[in-house]
Order: C-alpha cells, then structure tokens, then sequence
C-alpha cells in the first residue's frame, strides 16, 4: 500500500491522481493534501478521502475547512496552512510517496523538504527543477530515493532509459505539440487573445502551463527538467515538434536505436506509473495501434518562440539564471492572463530579467528563494514600464 500526500490535489494532476487512487483502492491511501484557494474542492477532497491532514494556502480558509469539517464530524482531520502547512503535508510521518503537483516555485520548499525526509517524490512541478534542480536532485542521491516524472515527457525518457545504461545515451529527444500557435505566422503573435492562447490542441491542463506551451516557454522548461533529472548537459537534449503528441519522447543510444514511449495522451498514465515504480500495472488505459495514421516531425522555429531560445541559454549558465527563466516566466504569464502585456511581450519581460540577473550557484533552498524574489521584482518592474507603454498610446 502507497500512503500517498498529494500537494496541488484541487488541481489537474491532483485530481487525475486522486482518480488514479480511486480505481486501485487496495493500492493506494491518501494520508496528506495540500491545496491553494479552493476551499470547496479541498472540503470535499477532505470528505472523501478521509486524510490526516489536509493543507490551504491562506490561514483564513484553513480556519473555514476545520469548522466545516467539524460540523461533518471530520473534526480529527488536522487543518494547516501556508508554506508551512505545505510542507507539514509533505513531510507527514505517514506519507510514503509524495505526488509535487502544486504549480510555480510555491511548491518548492515542501518538495525538497520532502525529499530531505526521505519520501519518494513524483514530481509533475517542473518549476522547483528548473529553479532548484541541482539541489533536490542530489539530497535526493543522498537519501538514496528515487525522483519520479511524471511529466509525461520526462516519464517516457524515464521508460526509454530502462533499455540500456546512463553512459550509453547519445542524446534525448523531447517531443513538442508545438502548441496552438505553431502555424500562425509571427507577425499575428501581438494580436493573440487569453481564450486563443488557453485553447490547447492536445493536452487540457492548468492555466499557468497552457500558456506556458503556447510560447514553447514549456518545452524550455522541460529542457532544463531534463538536464537536471538525467544528468544530460543541454546540447544532448533535443527538442522536435511532434504535433499529434503520439509519442511522449525518445530516448537515442550511442549504437544509433532510438527508444520512443506512446501511450494514450491521459496524464493518469505517467502517474499511475509513478505511483506503482518499478512494477507496472494493469490498466484499461488503451492506445489503439491499429488507428495510428502517421506522425509528423519537424525542427522547432526558435525565432517564432524565443522563449524555447532563452531557455536553452538559461540552462547552459545553470544556478541563478534558470531561477530568473521561471520567475520571469510567472510573473509575464501571470500578466498576460489579466491582460496587463501582450502574448508578444511574455519573452521580452524574460530576456530583460535574465539579462539583468547574474550567473551564480545558489548553494541553498533560501538562497533560490531570495534569486526568486528578486527576479519577480524586476520582472513586475518591467510589466509595469509595458503597461504604461501600451496605455500611452492608447
Ligand atoms: N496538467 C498537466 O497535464 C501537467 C503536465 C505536466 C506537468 N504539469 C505540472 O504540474 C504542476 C501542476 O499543474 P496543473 O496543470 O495541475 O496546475 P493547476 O491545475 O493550476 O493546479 C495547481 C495546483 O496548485 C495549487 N496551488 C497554487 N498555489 C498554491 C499555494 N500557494 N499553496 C498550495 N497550493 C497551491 C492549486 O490550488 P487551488 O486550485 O486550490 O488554488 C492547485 O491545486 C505544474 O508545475 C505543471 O507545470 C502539469
């Protein structure tokens, strides 16, 4: 039995895992959840699966779910809140496998404190690798414990690489939808709307990453992942767009086989995966080989997306840098979803950030946290100079 904390729960990866724990009840518990601000999603979650303890962002709504639990005769399910709560549910002296699926750098500090325990993660939150990626990846090599994608691409390398060994890799292939806007012309990316952008053609996911896909901003982030999980220098992994996202990525060997994974495109696989490490079990998720038609391959155009660009510099200088890319990147995504900048805007806020942040290792979680603060300050420095350029020309 996996006793299981899910961080994010009231999100999309937290309710796909939850739905996985639902079809394997003899499988898996839930002992720990942490969400945001979705009191109504966290009190049912609560209801259902009966945690010891459940985590919200603001202290406030923390307050709000103890007294309704109380009321539902729930009262001995411990309520916490903030970073703090966040990381009380990771850490639960319960929790075996930890599923890191809070979105952005909110999620950082319970997941490597979660490591630091000595639970086995799976991590669907990119961001805490690509700002904190050497540090949890060797506290995790010093507990002996195994990080476990479950980004689906990072999933299917983790698959591929179980048909050879470490040094006989050649290179890793990360497969790209190329997003909604793969085949509008450049000249049309300012006029982009929030809905056009949310609308994308493979995958139904949060906010944040949505965005983040339709820039290619992901697939940067996915680089940086990848380096970080699999200890590959950037120039070894490649990304190819794939518009179907039939398969999930490949792996290429010194002796030229190339390793693919595909599977149906349903994030309950990578999880389920995850979840069940280094068994596999059935599932009644089906690909149906006899329907595949073809699949298309094709270079990603990194002057149409230069956010794929700056990604690939960030992670050549590593520490500081790549904190700045995802700082950045939030603080640019988060802007263009209120509608303060221009789809257009998102890498130039980016490129000004990383340009204005030195290169440097960050030697501990605190230090990646006070490089994060200071990039978003910049960051909101320069969405406001655009907001006031914009403005004044209207
Ligand atoms: N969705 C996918 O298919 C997919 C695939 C690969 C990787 N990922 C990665 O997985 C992560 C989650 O993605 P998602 O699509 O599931 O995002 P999402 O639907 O937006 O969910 C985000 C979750 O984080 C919680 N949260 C936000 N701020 C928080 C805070 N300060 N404290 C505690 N919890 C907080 C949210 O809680 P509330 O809703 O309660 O506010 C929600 O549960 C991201 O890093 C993303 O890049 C997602």
């Amino acid at each position: 039995m996996r006793r299981i904390a899910i961080l994010g729960s009231t999100g999309s990866i937290g309710r796909s895992t939850l739905s996985v724990a639902e079809t394997y009840p003899d499988r898996f518990q839930i002992v720990a959840l942490a969400a945001g601000a979705n009191l109504d999603a966290a009190f049912e979650q609560a209801c259902r699966w009966r945690p010891r303890v459940v985590s919200l962002a603001a202290e406030n709504d923390a307050e709000i779910l103890s007294s309704r639990l109380k009321k539902e005769g729930s009262g001995e399910i411990e309520v916490v809140y903030g970073a703090a709560g966040t990381v009380r549910a990771a850490t639960h002296g319960e929790v075996d496998f930890v599923v890191s699926a809070i979105v952005g750098v909110a999620g950082l500090k319970a997941t490597y404190e979660a490591v630091r325990a000595g639970k086995i993660v799976g991590l669907a939150n990119k961001e805490c690798l690509v700002a904190a990626g050497e540090l949890i990846t060797a506290e995790a090599r010093k507990q002996g414990k195994p990080l476990l994608p479950i980004d689906s691409e990072h999933n299917a390398v983790h698959q591929c690489l179980r048909g050879g060994r470490m040094e006989e890799v050649e290179r890793i292939w990360l497969t790209a939808s190329g997003g909604p806007f793969l085949n509008r012309p450049r000249s049309q990316f300012a006029a982009i709307t929030v809905e056009e952008a949310l609308n994308h053609p493979t995958w139904r996911m949060g906010k944040r990453i949505t965005i983040d896909s339709a820039t290619l901003m992901n697939k940067g982030f996915e680089v940086i992942e990848a380096c970080r999980l699999f200890h590959m220098p950037p120039q070894k992994v490649e990304v190819i767009v794939h518009p179907q996202s039939t398969i999930h990525s490949m792996v290429e060997f010194v002796d030229g086989s190339i390793l693919a994974q595909f599977s149906v495109t349903d994030m309950r696989l990578p999880i389920l995966y995850a979840l069940t490490y280094p068994e596999r079990i059935q599932s009644d998720m089906r690909f149906s080989v006899g329907d595949l038609r073809h699949l298309d391959f094709g270079p990603p155009d990194m002057n149409k997306f230069p956010c794929l660009h700056l990604a690939y510099q960030a992670a050549e200088a590593g520490g500081a840098k790549t904190v700045a890319l995802n700082a950045a990147d939030e603080v640019a995504v988060a802007a263009f979803l209120e509608g303060s900048i221009r789809f257009d805007e998102i890498p130039r806020v980016i490129e000004d950030v990383l340009s204005a942040t030195n290169s440097g290792k960050l030697e501990s979680i605190e230090k990646v946290l006070e490089a994060d603060a200071e990039a978003r300050r910049y960051a909101q420095k320069r969405v406001a100079k655009l907001r006031v350029t914009s403005t004044s020309f209207v």
